[in-house]
């Protein structure tokens, strides 16, 4: 089928009271309009017409790909409008379907079944029956069912107001027949408007079958029209994305307490604690336990991996056998190998931890590449940074580092070298040599300590 998918987004948003455009404000950490023309995207070689109005500049800046066409609609003068500065563009013999670009939950299948319709030189609409219809435009029908127009709701009588099956914007038309119909909108209603809804009417003046598919679930078309409803939409979504993991084996300690703003792939057993927050692209091996408050983004972690309560970890590979945490905290550029332990207070950046190695408390390890079986005390410091550049740090095989060690880059330690508890290390140490720089210790003896003077 030739599609021409035109989505609106020109809107204001005035109710969201922000300075960012409404459609994009985030729903699981992307765009509402994202969301949206992800969804158009799924139509491989349809056409894809954006309307933007208000903030268009920042919307489109936030799409840089080049397959979508920006339309943009100067002043916001309905829905009839907007389609009419898009139409120009598109030939006779495509279907169109028409989108809301803050409406994000609206489901692949539900317009499949739109568009059926429309192929057969139909017009279908997406309506839905609530038990609420207040501000929603009302599919009128004659005595036989026949779809006879839509009123909106402020130009409807009190009998039409008690109608309960609505509008939800979502059209979809042969182009050739739109052509005629936008054309001959006018804006005599309630709101001074070009309402693309008035095409309804005129398509059954003309003969045209004008159908229906009626949602049975009233979330794929909510609009987010404040930020009430964008937070009902996100939980709404987070609950959706949260059954999902649970149907592909993901224990979640609960479901209502879950947030993934990106995409979760997940071996066996993996088991998910309490406000947790995936961002990014995820991948979970087998029998992986992420502990309370974890956040993840952007990270690899291998089988058996236990990460403890509140870690933050970010951009990260993560072998096998590896514990994480509780309270550390990994940043991008960090791989850990298979069996690594991180401990309590530690920050690691940019550094590959070997096999086996540990890092248990209260170290900062930066810039660093770290051999196997190294033990790494308490209260390690490498210092990387000069206050102009960054320097890296060399750790190799099987070293043991003392606590309260500074490791002033760029500095070597050697396969199998020792460095006593305390030190500041600035030059290379040996490999299997005790290396320390430590001020002598003395006592002296019969020492008093100071007493206040009595005045
Ligand atoms: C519209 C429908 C109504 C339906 C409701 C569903 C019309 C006349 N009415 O009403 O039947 O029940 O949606 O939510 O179509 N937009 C533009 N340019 C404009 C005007 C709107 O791009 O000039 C965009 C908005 O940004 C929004 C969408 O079109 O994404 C809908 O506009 P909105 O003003 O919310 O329409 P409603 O009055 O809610
Ligand atoms: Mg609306």
């Amino acid at each position: 089928m030739n599609l021409s998918i035109i989505i609106l987004a020109a809107g204001q948003g005035t109710r969201m009271r922000s300075g960012l455009p409404k459609v994009l404000h985030p729903l699981a950490g992307r765009p509402l309009l994202g969301h949206v023309i992800e969804t158009a995207r799924g139509f491989a070689g349809a056409e894809l017409h954006v309307v933007i109005g208000h903030g268009a500049e920042q919307v489109r800046a936030a799409f840089p790909e080049t397959d979508i066409h920006w339309v943009i609609q100067d002043q916001q003068l309905g829905t009839g409008h907007a389609v009419a500065q898009v139409l120009p563009g598109i030939a006779d013999d495509r279907v169109v379907v028409v989108m809301y670009g803050d409406v994000p939950l609206i489901r692949r299948a539900t317009l499949d079944a739109l568009l059926a319709d429309a192929a057969r030189d139909k017009v279908c609409l997406l309506t839905a029956e609530l038990d609420q219809p207040t501000g929603y435009g009302r599919i009128m029908r004659d005595e036989t069912g026949h779809i006879t127009g839509i009123v909106e709701e402020k130009d409807a009588s009190d009998s039409q107001r008690r109608i309960r099956e609505i509008n939800t914007g979502f059209m979809a038309a042969p182009a050739g027949r739109l052509h005629g119909w936008v054309a001959a909108l006018d804006n005599n209603n309630a709101q001074g408007e070009f309402y693309l809804t008035d095409v309804i009417a005129l398509a059954v003046r003309d003969g045209v079958t004008v159908s229906a598919v009626t949602t049975q679930d009233p979330h794929e078309i909510l609009g987010v029209n404040d930020r009430l409803q964008l937070a009902g939409l996100e939980r709404c979504y987070q609950r959706q994305q949260a059954e999902a993991c649970m149907h592909a084996g993901i224990t979640l300690i609960d479901p209502a307490r879950f947030d993934l703003r990106g995409t979760l792939l997940a071996g066996q057993d993996v088991v998910i604690d309490v406000n947790a927050v995936l961002e990014g692209d995820l991948v979970l091996g087998d029998r992986v336990t992420i502990g309370p408050n974890v956040v993840l983004r952007d990270t690899r972690i291998g089988n058996d991996v236990t990460v403890l309560a509140n870690c933050v970890i970010e951009e990260a590979t993560i072998g096998s056998g590896v514990r994480i945490g509780p309270f550390a905290r990994i940043r991008p550029e960090t791989r850990l190998a298979d069996h690594t332990h991180v401990g309590n207070f530690v920050e690691i950046k940019k550094s590959d931890i070997g096999a086996g190695s540990k890092i248990n408390h209260l170290s900062y390890v930066g810039d660093t590449s770290m051999g196997r079986g190294v033990n790494i005390g308490a209260g390690t410091i490498t210092c990387n940074y000069d206050g102009a550049s960054k320097h890296r740090t060399v750790i190799g095989n099987d070293v043991f580092i003392g606590s309260d060690t500074q490791l002033v880059a760029p500095v070597e330690v050697r396969d199998g070298a020792t460095i006593g508890a305390g030190s500041t290390i600035t030059r290379d140490a040996p490999a299997g040599e005790l290396t320390l720089s430590r001020a002598p210790q003395e006592t002296r003896k019969g020492w008093q300590r100071p007493v206040k003077k009595k005045s």
